[in-house]
């Protein structure tokens, strides 16, 4: 067993109460981030971001890695722009993503791995023209369309076939992806076939293979199984002539929303160590996707209490943030930690925390115990970093949150709040 390191935090969550008893995120106070920036407002600690990537980072030194950071967790340019400055890949499912990392990171553009099932002509050539690492590659047609792509430009393009390993990988139904009934990849079977017809393809590089069984995974093991029916596949593979240099085992490390006494350093190593074990005969290169674990518990939402109702026996709490801003409680049923940022005293009280949309799902929370709270207090919405803001939307023409990076004493805006002139311009009547 590893000792953990004298550095290992027990929290895994940067947002503490300080002395005053209000919460801060590192140093800085979140009162007054939102008396500053306004709510909603998400808050994200670039320190735990970068921490969490050298977790990855450590756990794979010894061998030869490329952590390719999820952007559709979290695509806001400050955070890609952190995280390419530390070295981090980036995987990207549309030519939009691409466009940020060209924005923010241009430097990085060859270390981008290019995954999703419906790539267009126009995305796939942009991404040829950024001379990306790699497409992952999820159907038939759609190496065709490459090989087409490449052959005009008369530019090689490697790839990855994303193969389904049908492996079960115990999640939500609606982020569960490895399994040969999903939409995703190929199926197993068929990749040699794939592989051997695309090596004749002048423009087409036969590179890796990718695997990404599903999201907010908890246990290590369907990884390891994932990868192990990866490295069976390069084996027959080199018996047919074709040598795959890189394995891209996907992302989908889970982490715990419940919190309690998780360990992240401790569930990385667990994670990296079912990959090498998996990959202990394979030379090549280990690519993975993590985007969830690096970017979650660094972020929260914060929303201010705009009324408190009882309606019947329930008592409600509206809040000034809504599922257009955190829509995971309504998509998946998710939990989320929520906690006051200034605590009371005073008996808790069993409520639903609820936004301002026009619909019953627009809640965070339901039958909550939460600690006394009154109009106008500030409320801490945890874990809101990953598919919080990237899946925020305009519905009821509600305007998208300002968002700030903070890291050690400061704090900085890397999104201003959306303006009503900012989304009308955009129509036509
Ligand atoms: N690679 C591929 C090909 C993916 O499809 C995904 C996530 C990832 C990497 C990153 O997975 P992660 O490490 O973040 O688990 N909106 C949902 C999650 C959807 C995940 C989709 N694919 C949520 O809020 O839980």
């Amino acid at each position: 067993m590893t000792q953990p390191l004298a550095k290992e935090k027990s929290s895994a969550r940067p947002f503490h109460h300080s002395v005053d008893g209000s919460l801060h995120c590192g140093e800085v106070a979140l009162e007054q981030l939102a008396a500053r920036f306004g709510t909603p407002l998400y808050v994200y600690s670039g320190d735990q971001i970068l921490e969490r990537f050298q977790l990855f980072q450590s756990a794979l030194s010894g061998r030869d890695h490329l952590i390719c950071y999820a952007v559709k967790a979290n695509s806001t340019l400050g955070i890609i722009k952190l995280l390419a400055k530390a070295g981090a890949g980036f995987d990207i499912v549309s030519g939009g993503e691409l466009q940020r990392i060209l924005a923010a990171a241009p430097d990085a553009a060859n270390r981008v791995v290019f995954s999703g099932v419906g790539k267009t002509a126009p995305e796939i050539d942009l991404a040829l023209d950024a001379n990306i690492h790699q497409f992952n590659v999820e159907s038939e047609a759609e190496l065709e369309l490459l090989a087409a792509r490449a052959d005009r430009k008369k530019q090689r393009a490697r790839f990855a076939l994303r193969v389904n390993p049908d492996v079960f990988a115990e999640t939500h139904p609606y982020i569960s992806t490895g399994l040969r009934e999903h939409k995703f990849g190929v199926d197993i079977r068929k990749a040699r076939e794939l592989y051997l017809r695309a090596a004749k393809k002048k423009w087409l590089e036969p590179y890796g293979i990718s695997v990404h069984i599903g999201s907010q995974i908890r246990s290590a093991s369907p990884f390891g199984d994932a990868v192990s029916r990866a490295v069976e596949l390069v084996n027959q593979l080199k018996q047919n002539g074709i040598t795959l240099r890189a394995i891209d085992a996907g992302g989908g490390l889970g982490i715990d929303y419940h919190a309690g006494n998780f360990n992240p350093a401790a569930k990385v190593r667990e994670y990296a160590s079912a990959l090498k074990k998996s990959l202990a005969n394979f030379d090549g290169k280990l690519i993975i996707e993590p985007g969830r674990f690096i970017v979650a518990q660094a972020g929260a939402l914060l929303a201010r209490v705009l009324y408190i109702k009882k309606n019947g026996k329930k008592t409600f709490i509206i809040a000034d943030a809504a599922m257009n801003d955190l829509i995971r409680p309504a998509l998946y049923q998710a939990h989320h930690e929520i906690i006051p940022v200034t605590p009371r005293k005073g008996r808790t009280m069993t409520v639903d925390i609820v936004g301002p949309v026009c619909e019953t799902g627009d809640f965070f929370a339901r039958d909550r115990k939460l600690p006394r709270v009154e109009l106008g207090d500030l409320l801490a919405i945890l874990d809101a970093g990953a598919y919080g803001m990237s899946q925020a939307s305009n519905y009821n023409t509600r305007m998208k949150s300002a968002e700030v990076l903070v890291q050690g004493k400061s704090a900085k805006l890397i999104r201003r709040r959306e303006t009503i002139e900012d989304l009308l311009q955009q129509e036509k009547f």
